[in-house]
């Protein structure tokens, strides 16, 4: 599982990668949620345990991935206090079951990893799985695929003597009309200077963009809603 290779560099890159901007952009949506959230690809937790500092909500946090639910629970182990309120769903987005449909669903940086027939299977699902009126929010950047570059630092972390540092490179790409590209991050742990590990990963991810994405979700039966730039918020009409 190419997850072991990226689990624990996770949350030393992205507790301060894209989760402050999700912690300032994204409760001024959910303010009005009070009974029930679904977010879909809870990853380690990162999103989750803020969902519930910020509403009242119950919260079904539902990750495919052994690893990052491990971390996840371990988060959920440190705040025992919200084990009465959040349910953990091990299964993928289009597989997902509720007891009843749920009033909001959230979910930050996942898109990129849904095959483009997956992503359109899935929208229908969870319209499906939603309160009528009920709130869809995800991140989204315009712009379609990233094109091709060469390998490249993202950023570097210290952790006692030893150094985190990923890399990727992108690939092939489709280019911004299209949605697809290949890359390659490169997962390193030096000390001083001295490779201690180094694991690959190569694989596709999807930007699709706006036309492509607005017809699926109106066909679906999503109304867009306002929302600040990186998310989008749609509600169930
Ligand atoms: C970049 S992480 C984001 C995690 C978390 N939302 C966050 O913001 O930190 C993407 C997550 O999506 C999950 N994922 C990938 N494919 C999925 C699918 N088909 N259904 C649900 N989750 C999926 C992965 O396992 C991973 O935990």
């Amino acid at each position: 599982m190419t997850d072991f290779i990226s689990l624990p560099f996770y949350d030393l890159f992205h507790e301060k990668g894209h989760v402050p901007e999700i912690q300032e952009k994204l409760p001024p949506l959910l303010t009005d949620v009070r009974r029930s959230i679904l977010e879909i690809g809870a990853g380690t937790g990162l999103i989750t345990t803020s969902l519930a500092d910020w509403t009242p909500a119950e919260i079904f946090a539902l990750e495919p991935s052994t690893g990052m639910r491990a971390v996840l629970l371990s988060r959920l182990c440190a705040r025992p206090e919200l084990f009465d309120r959040v349910t953990v769903l091990p299964c993928d987005a289009l597989s997902v079951a509720l007891d009843e449909p749920v009033e909001a669903m959230v979910m930050i940086n996942v898109m990129y990893a849904l095959e483009p027939d997956y992503r359109k299977r899935l929208w229908p699902v969870l319209a499906d799985r939603l309160e009528p009126g009920g709130l869809l929010v995800f991140t989204w950047r315009d712009g379609g695929a990233p094109s091709e570059r060469p390998l490249k630092e993202l950023a570097s972390r210290q952790v006692g003597r030893h150094t985190y540092t990923v890399f990727s490179e992108i690939l092939e790409s489709d280019g911004p009309e299209g949605e697809a590209c290949k890359a390659r991050y490169l997962y390193q742990i030096t000390q001083d200077g001295r490779l201690i590990s180094e694991e690959e990963i190569v694989g596709h991810s999807y930007r699709p963009v706006w036309e492509t994405l607005e017809g699926e979700l109106v066909g679906a039966g999503f109304v867009q809603t306002e929302a600040p730039e990186g998310l989008l918020a749609w509600r169930l009409a």
